[in-house]
């Protein structure tokens, strides 16, 4: 609370976004300090994803404010775009990796992509990558060859290859098992700890948003009802909230 302005990376006023007449996000705020593990619950096809493509300025949304680390996204012309997501990783809700790409070559498309990297640097961080993820091994796999849980550890690489101080994680966790979800959890805590980043992570997996969050918001018929600590949470008595808990428990 009353933290200084210049500790916000993420500042969210007032978002609101429709499609014809579905009124998806109807006065969405939030903000995310420098450091901070903030998790969006909230039901399928509540707008979660809406949100993060709006942040990232994939969408558009009609009013509102969205300022990522002091800059105004909403109204950006392509190019400072691109020099913003430089600063941000993406884990997609699907397609999480090139398909006709080997894993090497899905970890090298940011590098390239972002820096000036030359073939050997290139060479030299998609394998520490893999390692910080455990698997070195698949680096000349296609990813058709890989499991669930392996497709979303590499996706976690490309996401942080470049050292991004923000990453958003859409459902990081789904279609995995309990045990590989809590692994991906784990993973994602214990490699934002390690390099700072500041992330938000839209799931509907309880279990991952008791792993990582620091700040947990629940999305209901277009905006936050509720936020607080997972604990807080899991006291609350308010319906949206024991739902909730008690659904995904
Ligand atoms: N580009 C789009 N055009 C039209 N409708 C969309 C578009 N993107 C999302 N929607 C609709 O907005 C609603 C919220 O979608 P989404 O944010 O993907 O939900 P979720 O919370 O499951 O991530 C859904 O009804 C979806 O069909
Ligand atoms: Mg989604």
């Amino acid at each position: 609370m009353n933290q200084p302005q210049d500790n916000v990376l993420i500042d969210v006023i007032d978002v609101w976004k429709s499609f014809d007449d579905l009124h998806v996000l109807t006065g969405v705020s939030m903000q995310v300090h420098k450091g901070s593990s903030d998790v969006i619950l909230g039901r399928s096809g509540i707008g979660k994803s809406v949100l993060l493509k709006s942040i990232v300025g994939l969408l558009v949304p009609e009013r509102g404010s969205i300022e990522v680390m002091g800059k105004q996204v909403m109204g950006m012309k392509p190019g400072e775009l691109n020099d913003l997501r430089k600063h941000i990783g993406y884990v997609f809700q699907y397609a999480a990796l090139y398909d006709s790409l080997s894993v090497r070559e899905n970890l090298e498309f940011p590098l390239r992509k972002h820096t000036d990297a030359d073939d050997e640097e290139i060479g030299e961080r998609v394998m520490e990558q893999l390692r910080l993820v455990g698997l070195e091994e698949v680096v000349d796999r296609m990813p058709a060859q890989l499991s669930g849980g392996m497709k979303k550890r590499i996706g976690l690489a490309r996401a942080i290859i470049t050292r991004p101080d923000l990453v958003l994680y859409d459902e990081p966790t789904a279609g995995l098992d309990p045990i590989t979800a809590r692994e991906i959890s784990e993973l994602i805590l214990n490699l934002e700890e390690q390099f700072g980043i500041t992330s938000i992570t839209v799931t509907h997996d309880l279990e991952c948003a008791r792993v990582i969050a620091n700040r947990i918001y629940i999305l209901e018929t277009g905006a936050f009802q509720v936020q607080g600590t997972f604990e807080e949470l899991k006291r609350a008595s308010d319906p949206t909230t024991k739902a909730f808990f008690q659904v995904m428990a």
